[in-house]
């Protein structure tokens, strides 16, 4: 099956009443964890990569390895995104390779790390909106600004500094046109989320909750959404790592986020932390092995073992075979007629 628009995945998703995760991919082993992953849980894909993940890669090799997962799953529908493009021509290019979906972080200015005015984010949406949506594209868009610091792209901060303000996602919304948007609910990037179980206070589910009230056709993400469990921690410590004990996001409370219109949910470390740990016993255990097959199998497995475990958490497990891909081409024709339109005030009609 070709790559599936990732509006289509989400509008899917929303339909059923479930998340679907968005794993990231820097190469081989990874995409190929998340292809086990889906086939023994039968789920719908998005494979995402960042701007670091395309320079680690390169642009070609990275694509072509989620080319060659489409076409030896041709029953699991794949939507490759770009996570947190930094600027429209990272999109541009993104799009020009192929990718289904993007993010356009405009919460951040092109560096990655200084925050943007509300109109220098609107401005440079709006315009990868048009771009993309013309080619039958998605795009993600972000308000307010996360915490932690991924692939060098963010803010740094605890992510509690710049919550979403609702009335500020509505304007969002009804000004772009983003077909899904990423808010900001005190999550953060990276291992070091929380020094707790997070609760109301750090863990704002009543924003999410109030925004989705008043966008109910716009799809949430959630970023930041590994849940750091302790026995991926004990794990990479247990073989000689040094992590500080932290906490991620509780499954439940993603759960939560699914019930009130989360449909993406994006996680990296935990599947950072998996990989890390399976090499580091390999490494204790069996110092004398050399061959990477020797590492990377296990790694392998223990990635797919947590993607597995989240698809069916998300809830996307069973849904693969759903729906029929709908051809790129006409993603763009809905768009142009205004079927797609997600605008508040158009979409409410
Ligand atoms: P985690 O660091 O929580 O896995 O978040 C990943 C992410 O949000 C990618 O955009």
């Amino acid at each position: 099956m070709p790559l599936v628009s990732m509006r289509q995945l989400l509008d899917e998703a929303a339909k059923g009443g479930y998340g679907v995760g968005a794993f990231n991919v820097n190469d081989m082993e990874q995409i190929q964890a998340i292809m086990m992953a889906a086939k023994e849980t039968n789920s719908p894909v998005i494979a995402q990569a960042s701007r670091g993940a395309r320079k680690f890669a390169e642009d070609l090799y990275l694509f072509k390895l989620i080319e060659a997962a489409a076409e030896l799953n041709p029953d699991i529908p794949i939507a490759m995104h770009q996570d947190h493009g930094n600027s429209f021509e990272t999109c541009k290019s993104a799009i020009a390779l192929g990718f289904t979906s993007v993010m356009m972080d405009g919460s951040l200015k092109e560096d990655g790390k200084t925050p943007t005015t509300f109109e220098e984010n609107v401005e440079v949406t709006r315009r990868v909106v048009d771009y993309a949506h013309e080619r039958g594209v998605t795009v993600e868009g972000e308000i307010g600004v996360l915490g932690g610091v991924e692939d060098g792209h963010g803010a740094g901060g605890t992510g509690l500094e710049h919550i979403t303000d609702p009335d500020q996602a509505v304007e969002f919304a009804e000004r772009t046109g983003v077909d899904a948007l990423a808010i900001a609910i005190g999550t953060s990037h990276g291992a070091y989320k929380f020094t707790k179980k997070p609760d109301g206070s750090v863990l704002k589910m009543d924003v999410l909750i109030q925004i989705h009230k008043r966008l109910p056709h716009t799809h949430l993400v959630m970023h930041g959404s590994s849940s750091v469990p302790k026995d991926l921690q004990d794990i990479v410590n247990q073989y000689g790592g040094h992590l500080k004990q932290t906490w991620g996001v509780p499954v439940e409370e993603i759960q939560l986020g699914i019930k009130n219109g989360v449909r993406k949910i994006n996680v990296d470390t935990d599947n950072r932390l998996a990989i890390t740990g399976a090499i580091r016993k390999v490494f204790a255990e069996t110092p004398e092995k050399f061959d990477p097959r020797d590492y990377l199998t296990p790694a392998r497995a223990a990635m797919a073992k947590v993607v597995a475990q989240r698809m069916r958490e998300f809830g996307q497990a069973g849904h693969a075979q759903d729906y029929k891909a709908i051809p790129i081409e006409e993603m763009a024709a809905g768009y142009k007629s205004g079927k797609l339109d997600t605008r508040p005030s158009v979409a409410a009609r």
